[in-house]
């Protein structure tokens, strides 16, 4: 998925293989929060998941917390009129979290590989909209959901397989889409602000290539899709350059304007659909997915009388360009050097804040080479290393593949990078830490280590 998390859209494939049925034979009941739940072939949420699993989300919520600090931030920027809502417990039905979100079955999204389940009608949520008809459904308007979200995937510095989202959306009556009416007029003075601040927005997107407009609203009310569309746009152009701005001015150390551009998505909930990304630190960064509420959507919802749109986008990936914070692990870190930075500098306007990395300890690479079984995929290494070494691993990589000529077996090499964020790890340590990854992956996928 993509780093920002917001990728359901656009779903890396490279080197992926299929999930590993022999591990997850256990017919045990799974116990999440204290509730049993039922296991099946899909199960897959090993015990480090599930010790992370809680009645509701828990970082965005403490104090000091960066991420509390953005969410707060985030809800400051767009304001009273959004409804806050803390999520519940991440246990959800496959239903909710892809079905009724029109994800075909054969999407990369729901597979074992990259989802965790709970069972084959279970899993953890994976992005904040498996809440978007919820929300709806218990009659908020205009609303500002915030969750942690789970998903199997690589490890590095900005991959952990529990993160958090926060997912917006903003929906109205027909009458209110009207020219004039009052959605228009909040467009109106947003644009204002808007075209007199130092940002650059960059938006040639033709709406086909974003999808289209629905049928629905073709037939029912084009005038008011668009202007919904209007509305997304300028909400979310105030949001990242109030979020960024600051940062951007004391960093560029020039005149040039802050710069956002609008790009083309596909999310199988919305239409048009869009990304939206910043010119930060010389590249672009994906910030958040975006679009016009697909109908069928608000009439599962019951609202099938309204229209509007939603976005989602990564705290994590926001924060660490925003605070300097250089590995994502730190989110998790009770260490006082970490959180007690973001007490002292609660007077500073927050984009302003900025992390200073104590010191950084030394690290030890182990590489761990095997033949290639047929069902492997890589992200049960990655679960496997991550299961025994826990927040002692910063990164895998893959450094080696060959495929062996006469035998056609595909051999593949990859490196683990141990390292601790508040101490120095003993190499023996290490070694026995290594040794327990490499007995399970014997054990429980018959890897033939080399
Ligand atoms: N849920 C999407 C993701 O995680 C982001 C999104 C939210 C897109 C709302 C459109 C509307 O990739």
């Amino acid at each position: 998925m993509s780093k920002l998390g917001v990728g359901i859209a656009a779903k890396r494939v490279c080197g992926r293989g299929f999930h590993n049925s022999v591990r997850l034979a256990s017919r045990q009941p799974l116990v999440l929060n204290g509730i049993e739940y039922a296991t099946d072939n899909y199960t897959n949420v090993p015990a480090s998941i599930a010790s992370r699993v809680h009645p509701h989300p828990q970082l965005p919520y403490l104090e000091n917390q960066p991420l509390a600090l953005l969410r707060g931030e985030i809800e400051r920027v767009l304001g009273a009129r959004y409804m806050p809502i803390r999520a519940p417990s991440p246990v959800v039905s496959t239903r909710l979290n892809f079905d009724e979100l029109g994800f075909p079955e054969d999407h990369p999204g729901r597979q074992p590989s990259d989802t965790y389940f709970v069972n084959k009608n279970t899993c953890l949520r994976t992005h904040t909209s498996a809440h978007q008809i919820g929300a709806f459904r218990s009659g908020n308007l205009r609303w500002l959901l915030t969750a942690d979200v789970f998903r199997r995937d690589e490890i590095d510095s900005s991959h952990y397989p529990v993160f958090h989202q926060m997912e917006g959306a903003s929906v109205w009556n027909h009458e209110e889409l009207v020219p004039g009416g009052s959605v228009e007029q909040e467009c109106v003075a947003m644009e204002q602000k808007l075209a007199n601040v130092p940002m650059e927005i960059q938006d040639q997107v033709s709406v086909e290539d974003a999808g289209g407009w629905q049928p629905k609203h073709e037939a029912n009310n084009r005038q008011g899709a668009e202007l919904s569309m209007r509305h997304l746009k300028a909400t979310l152009n105030t949001l990242v350059y109030e979020l960024f701005q600051p940062r951007w001015a004391l960093e560029s150390q020039s005149d040039e304007p802050l710069k956002v551009r609008w790009i083309p998505a596909f999310f199988p909930f919305t239409s048009p659909s869009f990304e939206v990304e910043v010119w930060f630190r010389g590249k672009w960064l994906e910030i958040l997915g975006s679009g016009v509420v697909q109908q069928s959507i608000l009439d599962q919802s019951g609202l099938a009388d309204k229209m509007g749109w939603a976005f989602g986008l990564g705290l994590e990936r926001i924060a660490m360009v925003l605070f300097s914070i250089p590995d994502i692990r730190l989110f998790w870190s009770q260490d006082k050097r970490f959180l007690g930075q973001f007490a002292k500098q609660s007077g500073r306007s927050l984009p302003l804040m900025t992390f200073k990395p104590y010191s950084k300890h030394p690290p030890c690479y182990k590489d761990v080479s095997f033949w290639l079984p047929p069902n492997f995929h890589e992200n049960d290494l990655f679960e496997t290393v991550r299961d025994c070494a826990g927040d002692l691993v910063e990164d895998v990589e893959c450094i080696d593949s060959f495929v062996h000529l006469k035998t056609q077996k595909a051999s593949r090499c990859y490196r683990v990078n141990y390292r601790s964020m508040d101490r120095n790890l003993e190499n023996e340590q290490i070694n026995t830490l290594h040794n327990a990854v490499l007995d399970r992956l014997r054990r429980e996928f018959s890897l033939e280590i080399r």
